[in-house]
């Protein structure tokens, strides 16, 4: 059966150079490289933001394809704000998050179920692949697509752990699910 492999970026958003961020791509590379060696059919996806492609840049032999539904949800005008200065400067909207994660959209962005909704097609597609499929995206896009294949409630969504620097790897098989997860680091 054909894994399809989920893991977060390993670059960050404010320092794309980092050592950490090239450390992790270079075991994430490894990784990939040994764990699909013999698959001639694998290919590995990304989201259209820089952190995600630069994850994936030195990852050698498989094509590439980025899709915008892998982006990471739209925060719209909180977009680039930390969760504190939304509480301090938009008390109301980071209530109202609070008290809904799952159906609470950002004004002028995203909620998770627009997420969920967008991710359609993308799981079409994975689940049309005849090869192995390794995702890095962002936590958010991540939370769905995981839930989707390990049949998770909808309303558990927005609070899956979706650990950094880790693999998850989805089986799907005649007896159902499997899922192995590694660790790129200690
Ligand atoms: O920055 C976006 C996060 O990946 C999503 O986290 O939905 O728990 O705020 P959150």
């Amino acid at each position: 059966p054909r894994p399809i492999l989920l893991t977060r970026h390993g670059e960050s958003r404010d320092n794309v150079r980092g050592e950490l961020g090239s450390f992790i791509k270079k075991k994430l590379a490894n990784f990939v490289e040994k764990r699909l060696k013999s698959e001639r059919t694998a290919s590995i996806w990304t989201s259209t933001l820089q952190r995600t492609i630069l994850t994936a840049s030195p990852i050698v032999g498989f094509p590439k394809i980025q899709w915008r539904a892998l982006d990471e949800i739209n925060a719209g005008v909180c977009d680039g704000m930390t969760y504190e200065e939304i509480k301090r400067n938009m008390p109301d909207e980071y209530e109202s998050r609070k008290k809904d994660k799952l159906r609470y959209r950002y004004p002028r962005g995203e909620s998770y179920l627009d997420v969920i909704q967008r991710l359609e097609p993308v799981i079409i597609e994975l689940e049309r692949q005849r090869g192995p499929v390794v995702v890095i995206s962002h936590q958010a896009v991540l939370r769905a697509l995981y839930a989707y294949f390990a049949d998770k409630p909808l309303k558990e969504i927005p609070y899956i752990e979706v650990p950094l620097h880790t693999i998850i790897e989805i089986q799907m098989g005649v007896a159902g699910v499997q899922e192995k997860r590694y660790k790129l680091m200690d």
